[in-house]
This record gives structure tokens, C-alpha cells and sequence, in this order.
């Protein structure tokens, strides 16, 4: 379990007081005999069969809810799954997560088929401390996503305090993430929320242990184009990878074939790389990339100069050089960030500079910080999971957060 003691570091890698201590959390309240309305992110994968395929992001909100169980507080959850849309689907119910839950703490858990409504009001009535509610879809409701006050204040009632533990929906402000803060006198962080702007906050943005890598890549230029240039104020070292390099690429006056490009952002990535220039920021680029004359995993390939790309062909991975430069800088890292595969993984022929980067990271002994998503998955996939600092569970939001420096539903928590 995570450390409880307040103004305590809970990764162990954090040297400063910044945004993680900025905000009151769960140790600073007494939740003894309260109701506690805790929003988590329990919007984990599902196969058909509605089986639950990663319950990390459930295992990461348990120091939390047992801690508030511990204390003898009556624990409401409430959280989103998937996208229903303000409708009732039964493919989007929450029973497979309370299902997964039960297994995992030491309590009654008993699920609602309401996010509210009475129903709601009479399950929550008859609790007694130690117990937990798990509260329907919170998107089953059509005001959660639009933030209705309606549905803010339904939820406030159910509160004597609100805790919020759910950073990988923290950039969405939601009723049951912000609109519901303005009904609970008391609205603190979690200690998976607090342990996310711990590291995202303190040890990569306020004051990271040099030199800093950050490592972008993924498909698209224009999913990450706040975050480049937030990245290009902190980063010693920008490696651009994977799908997006070949905007940047083409940027360069290099060809790029069938790969993946926006052509929209290819006058932004001149800027950036300009940017990088004016900024003393060592940007890396691939320099050889391994290339497929088809989107398939038997596809023919072969290594090219990264501006040697036939006509039609199109990258789908790094090329051995460029792997190695830019596994060298992530092994050299004193913290480092990485968002966005390097290749086509899915595809074990195109898996090679991911993992290359992955076991690189998983062997240095910088802080490593994975921004969720796609890389996490990979991460995981490839076994190096315990290897790294911080996988954070939220990929849009670690994003916005790097980016912005906070998230609109952790500006509304009760400051200290
Ligand atoms: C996520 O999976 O990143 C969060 O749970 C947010 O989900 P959303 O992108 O559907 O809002």
C-alpha cells in the first residue's frame, strides 16, 4: 500500500513541494462514519465475453478506497466506463468491475443500477462505515458529460466529502469530476491522483533530475501538439519516433512514401524544429527507419536511410541506427518521459524499436515516467512494467497535463 503519512513523498522520487502537495488529500480529512463519495477511473478493457483484461487501473485506486475504509469511512464510488453516451447501455454496466472489486478488498461492496435516484439515495441511506457502494455508468447519465449542474448537485448530496483519485479523467470536466466540487464542502485528492501530479508535476516539470529525455510517438502530430512544445521548455533531449516522425521527416525536405502523414502539421513541425534550435534542445529524429511495401505483419521490408523512402513503401518501425541513438539517450536520462510507440508493435515485425526503448528505459536507473496509452500498453505487453518508475494511468490526461501544468478537475480540489 501506498505511504499514508502526509507531505510525504509517495514515489520516492519527488525532491520538491509542487502540485502534488499544493492540494489537500485523503490524509488530511476524517472520514470516520462519513459518506465518501470517491470519483475513480475504472474504465478498464473488456473482451467480448465482458471479462476485464487490465484491472490496473482498479488495483491502482485500492491504497485509497482502503485507506478510507481503514478509516472507517462509508465509500461511494462512482466512475465511467467506455463511451454510452447519457444512454443505458447493459455493455457498458459496471458489473464486471464490481464483480473484479469484491475480489480485491477486504469489504461489502454492493452495486447500484442508478447513478442516481432513489434507488441511490435509499442504497447509500442503509450503509455503515466500512462498506462500499459502487454507483452505476456515471456516463449512463446524459448531464454527466455536459457537466449538468442538475446531476452535479444529485451527486453533492450523496456526499459529506468528495474525493477525487481519478487522474486519467481529470481533463474532462464532468459532473462527477468538477460540477460535483461545488456541492461537497470537502473535495481532496486521492493517493493515486496525489502519486500522478507527484511525478507528472514535480519530478518531470518542476524540477526533474537531469538530463531530461522525453521521448514522443504514436501516430499523429496533431495529438501531441501542445505537449511538443510544453516539452521542448523542460526536455534536454527530444526524441521524435514512430508514426508522427515522418511529418517531421518531410519537414525536413525527406520523402516519405506510403508512411503515416499530417500533412497539415508539416510547416508546425518546421517551426519545432527550429524551435529546438533556438531553445538548445537536442532534438533527434530517426535516421534509418525499417520500412514495408505493405500495412501487414508479412509484409517485405528492408532498412533505408530515413530519406530514402521509395515512393511505395512506408515506414513501420525505427531502423537499427536510430534505435540505438535513441535508446542510448533514454539509457543516459536522468528522468525520463516517454508517450507513443516507436513503430507499428502490435505487429511483431514492427515491434523491434519499441521494445528496444522499453527494455532501454526498463534497465537505467532514471526516473521513468510512461504517459499512459499506448505506450503503457506496450510497456506492459513486453513485461517491463515493474521495471519503471511511474506508469500513469491516464494517457489523454498525463498528456494535458504536461501541457498545461494542472487539469481542470484538479484546480477545483480544496487547495492546502
Ligand atoms: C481514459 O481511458 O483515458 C480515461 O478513462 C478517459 O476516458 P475518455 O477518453 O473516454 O474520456
Amino acid at each position: 500500500m501506498l505511504e499514508a503519512t502526509p507531505g510525504l513523498c509517495l514515489s520516492g522520487v519527488c525532491t520538491v513541494k509542487g502540485p502534488s502537495m499544493a492540494k489537500r488529500s485523503v490524509t488530511d480529512i476524517d472520514p470516520k462514519g462519513k459518506r465518501v463519495l470517491c470519483r475513480v477511473d475504472f474504465n478498464v478493457p473488456l473482451d467480448d465475453d465482458r471479462n476485464i483484461t487490465d484491472d490496473s487501473r482498479i488495483q491502482a485506486a485500492l491504497p485509497t478506497i482502503n485507506f478510507l475504509l481503514e478509516k472507517g469511512g462509508k465509500v461511494i464510488l462512482i466512475s465511467h466506463l467506455g463511451r454510452p453516451k447519457g444512454e443505458k447501455k447493459p455493455e457498458f454496466n459496471l458489473d464486471p468491475v464490481a464483480k473484479r472489486l469484491a475480489e480485491l478488498v477486504d469489504a461489502k461492496v454492493t452495486k447500484t443500477d442508478d447513478v442516481v435516484g432513489p434507488e441511490v439515495t435509499n442504497v447509500v441511506g442503509a450503509m455503515q462505515p466500512g462498506e462500499i457502494v459502487l454507483l452505476e455508468n456515471s456516463r449512463f447519465e446524459p448531464g454527466e458529460e455536459k457537466n449538468d449542474p442538475a446531476l452535479g448537485e444529485a451527486l453533492g448530496e450523496l456526499a459529506d466529502i468528495y474525493v477525487n483519485d481519478a487522474f486519467g479523467a481529470a481533463h474532462r470536466a464532468h459532473a462527477s469530476t468538477e460540477g460535483v466540487t461545488k456541492h461537497v464542502d470537502t473535495c481532496v485528492a486521492g493517493f493515486l491522483m496525489q502519486k500522478e501530479l507527484e511525478i507528472l508535476g514535480d519530478a518531470l516539470l518542476e524540477e526533474p533530475k537531469r538530463p531530461v529525455v522525453a521521448i514522443l510517438g504514436g501516430a499523429k502530430v496533431a495529438d501531441k501538439l501542445g505537449v511538443i512544445e510544453s516539452l521542448l521548455k523542460v526536455a534536454d533531449t527530444l526524441i521524435i519516433g514512430g508514426g508522427m516522425s515522418y511529418t517531421f521527416l518531410k519537414a525536413k525536405g525527406y520523402e516519405v512514401g506510403q508512411s503515416l502523414l499530417d500533412a497539415d502539421r508539416i510547416e508546425y513541425c518546421s517551426g519545432i524544429i527550429l524551435k529546438a534550435e533556438e531553445t538548445g534542445t537536442k532534438l533527434l529524429l530517426p535516421t534509418d527507419v525499417l520500412i514495408a511495401d505493405d500495412f501487414k505483419a508479412d509484409a517485405n521490408t528492408k532498412v533505408v536511410p530515413a530519406d530514402q523512402i521509395p515512393a511505395d513503401w512506408m515506414g513501420l518501425d525505427m531502423g537499427p541506427e536510430s534505435t540505438r541513438v535513441f535508446c542510448e539517450a533514454a539509457a543516459s536520462a536522468g528522468t525520463a518521459f516517454w508517450n507513443g510507440p516507436m513503430g507499428v508493435f502490435e505487429m511483431e515485425a514492427f515491434a523491434g524499436g519499441t521494445k528496444a526503448l522499453a527494455k532501454a528505459l526498463a534497465e537505467s536507473d532514471a526516473v521513468t515516467i510512461i504517459g499512459g496509452g499506448d505506450s503503457a500498453a506496450a510497456v506492459r505487453q513486453m513485461g517491463f512494467a515493474d521495471a519503471m518508475t511511474h506508469i500513469s494511468t491516464g494517457g489523454g490526461a498525463s498528456l494535458e497535463f504536461v501541457e498545461q501544468g494542472s487539469l481542470p478537475c484538479v484546480e477545483v480540489l480544496d487547495e492546502k
